[in-house]
């Protein structure tokens, strides 16, 4: 199949958002790249470690840099960042070219699905993180496309939702013969 738009995965820390584009990308045979291993191999420095040098600050400096890089290319299944939605001028990237889908989760929810929280600097404890959840809610909403409530669901059947979802807008299509 091929990608009319580059689709970006948006929500919280533990949404699924890498795990769906990759299932998806398989289903499909369209590319995907997560953004934090792609910023990790561009700045040869794990998320945590620039979190530790730059700050937050920093990290969403070069965050920037590199979803501008990812949406000039080909289209592509893009999973984003948590924090993606926080800059305005992120907001306008994603806007701009790309069809948004945004999956959502609780921070409970999320926390119970995140194995290891020690590469996430910013989900160390619950309470900060359904703060942080619930502030961010409004942003993911903003840039929304789609919304796909993943409470309850697998990797799976939420790829399966999402591409339905995306043969419907026209975003994925088959390719002609
Ligand atoms: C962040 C989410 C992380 C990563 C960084 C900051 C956030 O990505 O970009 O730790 O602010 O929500 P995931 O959503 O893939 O965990």
């Amino acid at each position: 199949m091929e990608l009319a738009r580059p689709v970006f995965f948006v929500g919280f820390m533990g949404a699924g958002k890498t795990s769906v584009a990759r299932r998806l990308a398989r289903s499909c045979s369209v590319a995907s790249v997560d953004m934090d291993t792609y910023l990790e191999r561009r700045e040869g420095k794990r998320v945590k470690e620039i979190f530790a040098e730059s700050g937050e600050e920093g990290f969403r400096a070069v965050e920037t840099d590199v979803l501008a890089e990812l949406a000039a290319k080909e289209p592509l299944l893009v999973s984003c960042g948590g924090g993606v939605i926080l800059r305005e001028e992120n907001r306008a990237i994603l806007a701009e070219g790309g069809f948004v889908v945004y999956l959502r989760v609780t921070a409970d929810e999320a926390a119970s699905r995140i194995s290891d929280t020690s590469s996430r600097p910013l989900f160390q404890d619950l309470e900060a993180a359904r703060a942080r959840c619930e502030e961010r809610l409004p942003l993911y909403e903003a840039v929304a496309d789609v919304t796909v409530d993943t409470a309850g669901k697998g990797v799976a059947a939420i790829a399966r939702e999402v591409q339905r979802l995306l043969e419907k807008e026209g975003i994925l299509c088959r390719r002609p013969r």
